[in-house]
């Protein structure tokens, strides 16, 4: 496109940046029909301190993974992306709507991916915008399906729950070890921007470790890893038990590999739906495991 440039995102960009996500997640929202579903499932939440926060964190870890395209109106679109370990990592993807499909999208994520070539492994969420999700299959990404559940909690079901505590910056040695045995990349720095917008809690017992993030933005339970099944259900249900009663619990990125959380949902009466893909290169989808949508 005449006049178009890509070039690395900058700190001043992040606000543009936030709006253009904003307006082009909004946009597929109204075509892929998702207003109909529970408000709680909608984006456009991204206006969000968390958001900016994270997004500036981005930029902090991985300059080199943060890249935007811009011509004389602008910002026209961004992809932010991030290195940990051997896994590569896309964050956030948006081209302004009525610019998509002209090409925008393939420059800026292969800027972004040129920051993941020495990495074995690779993951993304991605949306059902079937021009995303032609980007990623290009790119060698491999898409399963993601489930999630919405509804309210049906108390009588929560079982006892023990073996699970508060959790603090002193459990992320152990949080990144659970990391590596799921995915195989530790989250490392994204650690301590979690700890500082959401709560964390702890299961570590001879029968097995793990962790979940709660609140703190759309999704009730955004990150949870664990050791081993039992302790993933028993992590996910103090996360639904902790949930202000009469209110909808969401819990989006599940995957067919997670039947434990999907037990665990049904026995607590809540609806089970799909949306969007785990797009993953080089690995299969991690378990027990409930990735986060931009830290993955
Ligand atoms: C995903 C997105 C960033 C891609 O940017 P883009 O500029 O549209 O991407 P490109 O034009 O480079 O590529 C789009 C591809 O889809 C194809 N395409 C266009 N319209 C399509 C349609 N309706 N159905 C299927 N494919 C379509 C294009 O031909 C192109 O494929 P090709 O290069 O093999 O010909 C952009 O479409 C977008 O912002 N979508 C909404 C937000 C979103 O879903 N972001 C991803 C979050 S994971």
């Amino acid at each position: 496109m005449p006049g178009l440039i890509i070039r690395p995102m900058t700190d001043s960009d992040v606000a543009a940046a936030e709006r253009l996500s904003d307006e082009g997640f909004h946009e597929l929202d109204l075509r892929m029909h998702r207003p109909s579903l529970p408000a709680p499932v909608r984006r456009g939440d991204t206006g969000s301190a968390l958001w900016v926060d994270r997004t500036r964190h981005f930029l902090r870890t991985d300059p080199g993974g943060c890249w935007v395209a811009e011509d004389d109106t602008g910002l026209v679109g961004f992809a932010t992306s991030f290195v940990r370990d051997t896994t590569w990592c896309l964050a956030t993807y948006v081209v302004r709507p009525g610019l998509q499909g002209r090409g925008i999208g393939k420059s800026l994520l292969d800027a972004a991916l040129q920051h993941g070539r020495g990495c074995l492994h690779g993951m993304l969420s991605a949306s059902s915008d079937p021009k995303a999700v032609r980007r990623y299959h290009d790119a060698g990404f491999a898409m399963h399906p993601q489930m999630f559940l919405i509804g309210v909690v049906d108390r009588s079901a929560i079982p006892t729950i023990d073996k699970v505590r508060e959790g603090s910056a002193s459990d992320i040695d152990l949080m990144n070890s659970v990391d590596r045995q799921t995915r195989g990349a530790a989250h490392g720095p994204d650690h301590e921007l979690l700890l500082r917008g959401q709560r964390l809690i702890v299961s570590d017992s001879t029968t097995g470790s793990g962790y979940a993030y709660l609140g703190g933005g759309r999704s009730t339970v955004p990150l949870l890893a664990a050791s081993n099944r039992r302790t993933a259900a028993r992590l996910l249900w103090a996360g639904l038990a902790d949930a202000p009663p009469d209110q909808p619990v969401y819990v989006p990125h599940l995957t067919a590999a997670n039947q434990w959380a999907i037990q665990v949902g049904m026995a607590a009466r809540l609806e089970l739906h799909q949306d969007g893909y785990l797009g993953l290169r080089g690995m299969k989808p991690p378990s027990p495991y409930v990735h986060h949508g931009a830290l993955l």
